[in-house]
């Protein structure tokens, strides 16, 4: 008795000393994602900064340890230990079905993120979302990049037959920029009158030690042949570069290289001449929108919501990046 007197003194907006509180469950994919990681580090931070006088904002961040049935119950336990909105970064984007029921049975909203769930999935029920970006236009933008520069380099042909002997380090097979990306960036450079020879697709799962193992075997096999590598984010292509440093060949050997993302690494290695471009992936922009969603959800309020498409897709814009801009970009 004495007990529930004590905790129900405490509850309620008689006492000021008492906020209000929203606690935000991050679940990702993996530990070790570079990309995921800073996007979650500065949702963190904008969260951080959102808290006010009488709120405060507690967010958990987990990994789902690339196995979905792991991460279901992560899910689980955030939902058990009292979260009031989800942000998930699905292992596999194909089954959230056992996340959504959850979430639904609680009514714990969810905003998806960078891992798209098809669309059926996600009409499921009204408070699912999702931030992410439009795959096929960061394809394009690579496909761009490169046709512009292999154009105003005729070098780049090293053995000057004419044809662009290339490489395509993909990410994970099933994921949607892996399948759009390796579409869209080859395509544009065809449509860009680029006269392209497949030497070699290969997956390494957006890792960078990954790509590079599959770069060293592909110098061994095609020697200097090589003269540009494509690939689907920055990490991989920084594992090519990594391949490369270590070879016996001097950097006029070595092909172009293109990667998407725009992470510092990657950027630093474009203003070094060691890529020759990247697309820039805002994460500080889609982990901005996730925190402002989270803090709306939480209020009942709908600003951002409105400017949703159909109410659930938030579509953040990709940007060109080369030696010619690299330089705003390194100042973020
Ligand atoms: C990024 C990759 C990242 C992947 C994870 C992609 O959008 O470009 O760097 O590994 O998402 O899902
Ligand atoms: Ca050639």
């Amino acid at each position: 008795m004495i007990l529930l007197i004590f905790t129900c003194s405490g509850c309620g907006n008689r006492h000021p000393e008492m906020k209000e509180a929203l606690h935000v469950g991050v679940v990702t994919y993996t530990q070790g994602d570079p990309f995921i990681n800073a996007m979650t580090d500065k949702l963190k931070e904008n969260l951080k900064s959102m808290e006010t006088e009488d709120m405060k904002i507690i967010v958990s961040v987990k990994n789902g340890k690339d196995d979905q049935q792991a991460q279901n119950e992560t899910v689980e336990e955030m939902i058990d230990a009292g979260c009031d909105v989800l942000c998930i970064n699905l292992v596999d984007r194909t089954v959230p079905s056992r996340i959504i029921k959850l979430a639904k049975q609680n009514h714990i909203p969810v905003i998806f993120f960078n891992r798209e769930p098809v669309r059926e999935d996600l009409l499921q029920w009204e408070e699912l979302y999702y931030v992410g970006c439009d795959a096929e236009q960061s394809g394009i933008m690579e496909g761009e990049i490169a046709a512009d520069y292999i154009k105003d380099h005729p070098e780049v042909d090293k053995n000057q037959d004419g044809k662009i002997q290339y490489v395509l380090l993909e990410g994970e097979a099933g994921h949607q920029d892996t399948i759009s990306r390796t579409d869209y960036s080859v395509k544009t450079l065809i449509e860009e009158g680029v006269q392209l020879e497949k030497l070699s697709y290969q997956f390494a799962d957006w890792n960078r030690g990954q790509a590079e193992n599959r770069m060293t075997r592909l110098i061994s096999q095609y020697e200097d042949g090589i003269e540009l590598v494509i690939s689907n984010n920055d990490e991989m292509a920084l594992g090519a570069v990594e391949a490369y440093r270590k070879s016996e060949y001097v950097p006029s050997k070595w092909p172009v290289i293109f990667g998407i993302d725009g992470l510092d690494s990657a950027l630093e290695a474009v203003k070094s001449g060691e890529m020759q471009g990247t697309v820039y992936n805002d994460k500080e922009e889609q982990a901005l929108e996730m925190a402002r969603l989270s803090l709306e959800i939480f209020r009942g309020e709908n600003v951002y919501r409105n400017q949703l498409k159909e109410g659930r897709y938030y579509v953040s814009q990709y940007q060109r990046v080369d030696s010619s801009n690299v330089d705003d970009f390194l100042k973020h």
